[in-house]
């Protein structure tokens, strides 16, 4: 089935993403692996007809606000993400009105119709970027409350509203979770995603992106880590550094939703181009302008 992949892929002329935490097998298959900020950037910039993405329905969506021409696919129609279900533009829209001065940042783990009434988008590896760069004194940031907390931290002089958005994997490792695991493992250096539970960041030695925890523990002298982030990035640390040893920070730290991008479901939307993603035209432009504007920062 493998080999099928890579024969349609050509004969579509497809590209085809995944996201780090998509199974080790669909890493094989693709043309890139990344996270959401690179795979954001690699969508934007190609150039082939068709762009299937093995992640979450958010990230597809990016693409396609991204690169509008495009026909972009998402082989699983139900792989979501339940933090970006947590703000809807509803809720966004009345948040807006009680602070009417607030520059508005929307994580990139949204709908399309959040990030339409947002000013600007950003991903893990840049939210403290992004934040930075704005002259607002005020700034409502949704939907991850943890990740929100980790950029207040570095942008200590302007006033953040949150609302109560998280990701039920990462916010399930909290404090005493590392505390265990640093008991374990004493020697090993702990390098955590800034969606984890209140607190982790402050007992980690990195804190980042899922490509910064990649290149942290390529780059580190330390021999033994504890990854706090989904299990398949502490799978593909030690298949590539196998005289370093990585340690997850818990139990069951995975993302279902990512897990559903088996083969099978890639062969089968490349053959009959199914999931392809449609965006309704009055949030198309917005959307896009809020991704483009992190891009270009
Ligand atoms: P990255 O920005 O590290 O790719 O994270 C995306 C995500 O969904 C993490 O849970
Ligand atoms: Fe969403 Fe969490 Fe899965 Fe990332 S790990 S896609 S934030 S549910």
């Amino acid at each position: 089935m493998k080999d099928a992949v890579l024969k349609l892929k050509k004969e579509k002329n497809a590209l085809i993403l995944a996201h780090y935490y998509a199974p080790l097998e669909i890493w094989e298959l693709a043309d890139f692996v990344g996270d959401s900020l690179e795979l954001s950037r690699k969508a934007a910039a190609a150039k082939e007809d068709l762009i299937v993405f093995c992640g979450v329905r958010f990230m597809a969506e990016s693409a396609k606000l991204l690169n509008p021409t495009k026909k972009v696919l998402l082989p699983v129609a139900d792989a979501g993400c339940p933090m970006a279900d947590m703000i809807t533009a509803e809720k966004l829209a009345e948040l807006k009105k009680l602070h009417p001065e607030a520059a508005v940042v929307c994580y990139v783990n949204s709908s399309a119709a959040v990030k339409a009434l947002s000013d600007i988008c950003c991903t893990s590896s840049n939210a403290v970027k992004v934040v930075s760069s704005l002259e607002a004194d005020e700034i409502i940031f949704v939907p991850d409350r943890n990740l929100g907390a980790h950029v207040a931290k570095h942008n200590p002089q302007k006033k953040f509203h949150f609302i109560d958005g998280y990701c039920p994997i990462h916010n399930a490792c909290t404090v005493k979770d590392l505390e265990k695991a640093k008991a374990l493992h004493p020697k090993a250096l702990v390098a955590c995603h800034p969606e984890c539970g209140e607190g982790a960041p402050a007992l980690s030695d990195y804190v980042g992106s899922t490509t910064g925890i990649l290149d942290f523990c390529r780059k580190s002298e330390g021999k033994e880590f504890i990854i706090a982030t989904e299990l398949e990035i502490v799978l593909a640390l030690q298949k590539e550094l196998p005289e370093k040893t990585f340690y997850p920070a818990k139990e069951g730290f995975l993302c279902e939703d990512m897990k559903k991008n088996t083969v099978k479901a890639l062969f089968d939307a490349l053959k009959e181009e199914t999931g392809e993603i449609l965006l309704p035209p009055e949030v198309l432009t917005s959307a896009a302008r809020a991704l483009e504007r992190m891009i270009n920062l």
